[in-house]
């Protein structure tokens, strides 16, 4: 199975930007987390970020036919884009949003993801891990549907 994570604004800025929220591990740390896990786990995984909504659009519709399910933290963009949440229902893979922090202990404007609505679980507040525990619930989610037939 393969599976597309992506990362929306600011996660570039990761290590530098708020440590006291995001951690001290950079955005490049992120990236070998997430293919040494896919690579423990038979996954394989491409890994996408964009600080522009459009790219990260895109990135979703390209995903049709390509891959098995989205790993996604939209970033800011979780609690504005209409666009994003469109296109993650327009291609149907199982979708899994993403977040480093807690967003449920964080300020009023955090409290709404669009995401959401086209996504079958919510990870806030694991850090990295996180994006392991998405992919795990993807992976099982997927295998189960096969095992259905
Ligand atoms: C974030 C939470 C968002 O509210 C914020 O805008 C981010 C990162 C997180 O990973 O905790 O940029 O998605």
């Amino acid at each position: 199975m393969k599976l597309l994570f992506l990362n929306g604004p600011n996660l570039n800025m990761l290590g530098i930007r708020e440590p006291d929220i995001y951690g001290r591990g950079t955005y490049a740390d992120l990236e070998a987390y997430i293919r040494d896990f896919c690579g423990e786990l038979g996954i394989g995984c491409e890994i996408v970020q964009s600080n522009h909504e459009g790219v990260l659009v895109e990135a979703i519709q390209a995903a049709y036919g390509a891959f098995d399910g989205i790993v996604i933290n939209p970033a800011a963009y979780t609690h504005t884009s209409v666009a994003l949440l469109d296109a993650l229902k327009a291609v149907g893979l199982p979708a899994v949003e993403v977040h480093l922090s807690d967003v449920s202990r964080r300020e009023d404007f955090r409290q709404v993801s669009y995401v959401r609505l086209a996504c079958c679980r919510t990870i806030a507040g694991h850090g990295f891990e996180g994006y392991r525990m998405a992919a795990e619930h993807i992976k099982v989610l997927t295998e189960g549907i096969i095992a259905k037939g």
